[in-house]
């Protein structure tokens, strides 16, 4: 192996503290550490990075939901990341949080920059807004998609504000030219053409990368009133965690530009976009790769949060290990494609190749050298082509076929060819059959030479493991009686053979104990939500049909249907157009908040449920329908006379207030 190998630097997306990390999370972090690990073990520097995606309104609603501050409530959140990694075993080298102080003084100092060249620029704009996904989307888009998100599927809202933006379309023409001119920089290939066809080659408009209707974001230094755009502020971190910008940028300059950024399919868009026009105004390389990974989708729909049917990292590693879950997320799914999570499927991988294939390889192996040689790994003497050559081959190639998946970023593929020899192994013994051997003293050297074939191939898939099974491969070293370091490194494995005659093998525990199918299905199914908390899951888009329309939320309720009332009860309904004057906080309760409105020469009070969904400045300005005549009523202590108008879904996860599509004098009747 050559000394010097370039330096890697892998990342993962920033996840947003916004609830718990689910398995979909995990899948993606996994399969970076394992190219993280692999490149270290093969000669690289690496630096593996992941973190926290803090800022946003998503992230400033849910902590008013939960009646903290924004930054008590990451806080919360991110301790959790930080265990879930420990307990998976990345290997990272750095963690990020955007609310850090070294990232808030990079963002800015980059917007700044980008400002003062021209490439952002302060104008006036009204676009509907994704705020779950923290996404603008153009007319066309919306059209495409029916009106709702088209990421998500789940309503967009209209917001106007005075704004800055980052000047797209003036780099477009060069981002195309280099996509098509570096065929590697986004993979898989078909994400590629998604995103020349459906993005850059129709055009782009500029980008809005400034909010002021919220307060939980960087705010731009030299204009307060902004805060800069979530995405705009993530995709920085990739840069501030080098130093970018400060007065120790070591790491940038070793590890910039980024090997490879490993994100979701749902935001290579930004990745690939976004982000190169942002490093192209700043006149630095783009990153050589971003892969776009598939979902893991549970009954056809991608597992999230908000969509119910998410699936705990913790739980299945409390019950069958870290390297259960860690080969079942690194070796089932084709990591480019979406792939369905399947607790039979899970089980049956842990029995037939963790414990069958993998452990019962090893076990027998060593009992054989126990029984046959006194435990110590005999001398390979006798060569006998038909058979050894069914297995000695692969041995040699494994090295070389891991490397070649690990460079394509498919460490499933890297997991396929470890077992492919397992399995050779296997038959191996079947065709060999060494206990047949043993009943002649005769055969003892071709007994020898079998055995030691086998000890030596497990000490291959042992080293092949290490980024992969991180518990597994010691317990491999420690059965086959290995000490000695340099038969673990991956250099070692290029050679067949190196494994010294001799070594004391040491009979361990079984690596992987089988499991009770049925029992362990009974147990895992009632670890998924039940139907009834599946609370969003019909606004999700089908996974990998990008082109299917996302059905609109409204479509799917199954409200109860009234009686049918004559125009003479509609009539009573006195229903009037309102501003919004002003909002406050009601003291001590979790819902409500308090409006005074103004309808035509009128104020009233009136006291609306809403405050899990907007915050005291999100309405003032507003036009709203209220029904004027309903009785006064007394809650919270504070007399509401009149009630808003609001359209909710069956979960009440989306709520709007109605208003109208121009401007209209507020008293007006609604009729
Ligand atoms: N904060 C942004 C990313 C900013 S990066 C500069 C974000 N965060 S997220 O918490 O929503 O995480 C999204 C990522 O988590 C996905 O891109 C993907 O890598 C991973 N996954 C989330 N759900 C997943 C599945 N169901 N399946 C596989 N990966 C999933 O977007």
């Amino acid at each position: 192996m050559e000394n010097k190998k370039a330096p890697y630097y892998v990342t993962t997306p920033i996840y947003y503290p916004s609830a718990n990390l689910h398995i979909g999370h995990t899948y993606c972090t996994v399969n970076s550490d394992a190219l993280a690990r692999y490149k270290r073990l093969t000669g690289h520097e690496v630096y593996f990075l992941t973190g926290a995606d803090e800022h946003g309104q998503k992230i400033e609603r849910k902590a008013e939901e939960a009646g903290v501050t924004p930054q008590q409530f990451v806080d919360d959140i991110v301790k959790g990341f930080h265990s879930l990694w420990e307990l998976m075993d990345i290997s990272h080298d750095g963690f990020v949080r955007t609310t850090d102080d070294y990232h808030i003084a990079c963002v800015q100092k980059v917007f700044k920059k980008l400002y003062e060249k021209g490439d952002i620029y302060k104008s006036s704009y009204k676009g509907m807004y994704c705020t779950p996904c923290e996404s603008f989307w153009t007319d066309t888009q919306l059209k495409e998609s029916g009106g709702v998100c088209p990421d998500c599927g789940r309503p967009v809202e209209e917001v106007q504000e005075e704004s800055y933006f980052l000047n797209v379309s003036k780099y477009a023409p060069r981002l195309i030219e280099y996509i098509n001119e570096h065929p590697d920089f986004i993979q898989p290939p078909s994400r590629a053409k998604e995103m020349l066809n459906n993005f850059l080659l129709p055009g782009l408009e500029d980008l809005c990368v400034s909010r002021s209707t919220f307060k939980w974001g960087v705010p731009v230094d030299f204009d307060e009133k902004h805060v800069i755009y979530v995405w705009f502020d993530a995709v920085l971190n990739y840069l501030s965690k080098l130093g970018y910008l400060s007065d120790n940028d070591e790491l940038y300059r070793k590890f910039w530009p980024a090997s490879v950024h490993i994100v979701g399919k749902e935001i290579i868009r930004f990745h690939t976009i976004v982000w190169p026009i942002m490093l192209m105004a700043l006149d630095i390389p783009l990153p050589k790769q971003v892969y776009g990974h598939g979902w893991l989708v549970l009954d056809g729909k991608r597992m999230a949060k908000s969509f119910g049917n998410v699936v705990d990292p913790v739980k299945l590693v409390e019950r069958y290990g870290v390297d259960a879950i860690r080969y079942f997320l690194l070796s089932e799914f084709q990591f480019g494609t979406d792939g369905n999570f399947n607790n039979e499927i899970l089980i049956t991988r842990i029995n037939s190749d963790l414990a069958n294939d993998l452990g019962n390889l090893l076990s027998r192996t060593v009992a054989m050298i126990e029984k046959y040689f006194g435990g110590e790994v005999p001398e390979a003497k006798v060569y006998v082509p038909e058979e050894d050559d069914t297995i000695l081959p692969a041995a040699k190639a494994l090295a070389g076929k891991v490397e070649d998946a690990m460079n394509a970023v498919h460490p499933n593929e890297a997991l396929g060819e470890i077992f492919k020899l397992i399995r050779l192994c296997n038959k191996y013994i079947d065709i060999t059959a060494p206990w047949v051997l043993a009943k002649d003293e005769a055969n003892k050297d071709r007994l020898g030479t079998v055995l030691y074939n086998l000890a030596e191939c497990m000490r291959i898939v042992g080293v092949a493991l290490r980024p992969f099974l991180t518990r597994t491969s010691p317990k491999i070293f420690a059965q086959l009686g290995i000490t000695d370091e340099r038969l673990t490194s991956f250099d070692s494995i290029t050679e067949f053979g190196l494994l010294p005659a001799g070594t004391k093998v040491v009979k361990g525990d079984a690596l992987f104990p089988r499991i009770d199918i049925k029992k362990e299905l009974e147990y895992l199914e009632a670890l998924l939500p039940k139907a009834e908390e599946k609370a969003e899951e019909k606004a999700e888009p089908k996974a990998e049909k990008p082109e299917a329309k996302p059905a609109p939320v409204q479509a799917e309720q199954a409200e109860e249907k009234l009686p049918e009332i004559g125009y003479d009860d509609f009539a009573k309904l006195d229903l009037r157009l309102a501003k919004v004057v002003a909002c406050e906080e009601v003291p001590k309760s979790k819902k409500l908040l308090k409006f005074t409105l103004d309808l035509g020469g009128e104020q009233r009070t009136v006291l609306s449920g809403i405050k899990n969904w907007f915050g005291t400045d999100d309405l003032i300005g507003k036009t709203v329908v209220v029904v004027a005549n309903l009785a006064p009523k007394v809650m919270a202590g504070i007399e509401s006379h009149g009630m808003i108008l609001c359209a909710s879904d069956a979960g009440d996860v989306h709520l709007s207030p109605l208003t109208t599509m121009s401007e209209m004098q507020s008293g007006l009747k609604v009729r």
